[in-house]
């Protein structure tokens, strides 16, 4: 198992559009066991390729309070939203800085697992917003990107003075 590195703003390879995943193969399968292994290291509860320099459409997600719920999407789509939700949120790739986002409160997302095989996910709640925010990762968007231009840069500020 190797711990990945995880980029952080302003690095610009976080605004990289990740390609999909065509061959499940061994090489898939260690990697997406290294980021389960660097997101559970850091600690956090969600972790997208792109955040690793691998601009891949893979995330890996665990919410559960005893780090025992493992989920691997591959390839995934939001099909279904509903509702709206406003969540305080913080980035593995945006250090100490946190802020409240507006998503959707339920979700429907299909997705394929690290075997190819086909899989679809109702989400709610904090579920729901950790996939919202991993599969923006994929994007290239992150959490900041959905706040407004001034707090946005006040937490850009904020980021900026931490690195010092
Ligand atoms: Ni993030």
């Amino acid at each position: 198992m190797t711990l990945l590195n995880i980029l952080t703003l302003p690095d610009k390879r976080l605004k990289t559009v990740a390609k999909p995943v065509e061959k499940f193969d061994a090489e898939l399968k260690k990697f997406i066991k290294d980021m389960f292994a660097t997101m559970y290291d850091a600690p956090g509860i969600g972790l997208a390729a792109t955040q690793v320099d691998v601009h891949k459409q893979v995330v890996v997600i665990d919410v559960s309070e005893d780090k025992d719920q493992p989920l691997c999407l591959i390839n995934p789509k939001i099909v279904e939203k509903e509702g709206q939700q406003i969540h305080e949120e913080g980035c593995l790739s945006v250090p100490n800085i946190y802020a409240k986002v507006k998503r959707a409160s339920s979700i429907v997302v299909e997705a394929q697992d690290e075997s190819g095989n086909a899989i679809s996910i109702e989400a709610d709640e904090l579920l729901a917003v950790c996939i919202q925010h991993e599969l923006d990762h994929l994007k290239g968007i992150v959490f900041l990107d959905h706040l407004s231009t001034i707090k946005r840069k006040m937490a850009l500020k904020k980021l900026a003075k931490e690195d010092d």
